[in-house]
């Protein structure tokens, strides 16, 4: 393959895939059962300080801390979007095509969180625009709401800004990285209401998951009222549970009613 484009290379193999492409098979043949020969381990290099003074270890970088500190610097939404395209310390920035902030309206009086970009919302570099999103899209707009409702919008965002390759789940390090802009995030967006689609955003805001346990009953996170709910992801895949979903629609709209 001679081509240097990353995203280009990316959209060709999967593209191979999903033609059923099973095996990678390379110009020159490998002998795999040859055994390699032994690589001598590099010596490991002696300290160039005098005896007895410890050898400045080099520093680990702190990818939390650094995400604190840069969350906090942001003073507008904008601000923190810059913030979180120049954080250089999640890996998953690096097989993305975009950066996906949010959609819908800012200062909304609901604020959705979901879990992280999948193919769509990656090339869009927006929330929730694929299959699921657009159910969600559905179910808002059977509670009078929207993105672009001119009285009852929403604003939306994720968890995690870049897509994970594969769209595997998130790792405990890429939400606790993510989790403090997550927090700036709301609390810039001030939102009356968030509701916490599916699982991995549960585990992000609540600190456990248990989708089934935990939808439907109004708890707190980042200081706001939250209302945990079945990913629209899910209920394409268990049409079963829009009943539940239905009742906790009816639930936030109760609750705005009141507030
Ligand atoms: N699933 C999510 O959780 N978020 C998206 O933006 C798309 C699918």
């Amino acid at each position: 393959m001679e081509s240097s484009d990353y995203h280009q290379d990316l959209a060709l193999l999967e593209w191979q895939i999903e033609l059923g492409a099973l095996e990678a098979i390379g110009d020159l043949p490998v002998n795999r059962y040859e055994v390699p020969a032994a690589v001598e381990k590099p010596k490991a290099a002696a300290p160039a300080t005098p005896a007895g003074v410890p050898v400045p270890q080099q520093a680990k970088v702190d990818a939390v801390a650094i995400a604190e500190q840069a969350a906090a610097a942001a003073g507008t939404l904008e601000e923190l979007r810059a913030a979180m395209a120049a954080f250089e310390h999640c890996d998953l920035k690096k097989g993305a095509r975009n950066l996906v902030f949010s959609d819908g309206i800012p200062g909304a009086r609901v604020m959705l969180v979901g879990e992280a970009p999948g193919r769509d919302e990656d090339r869009a570099g927006k929330p929730f625009v694929g299959r699921a999103g657009q159910l969600l899209d559905r179910m808002l707009a059977a509670i009078d709401m929207g993105r672009d409702h001119a009285e009852a919008p929403v604003y939306i965002t994720n968890v995690l800004p870049w897509r994970p390759p594969q769209n595997r789940d998130p790792k405990p390090e890429e939400i606790a990285m993510m989790k403090p802009f997550l927090l700036r995030h709301i609390a810039l967006a001030k939102p009356q209401v968030l509701v916490i689609v599916g699982n991995w955003s549960c585990q992000a805001l609540l600190g456990k998951r248990g989708i089934t346990r935990l939808r439907g009953a109004w708890t707190e996170a980042g200081g706001v009222p939250a209302l945990p709910m079945f990913h629209p992801a899910y209920l394409l895949r268990s049409p079963e549970f829009k009943r539940e979903a239905w009742a906790d629609l009816l639930s936030l709209k109760a609750k705005l009613a009141n507030g």
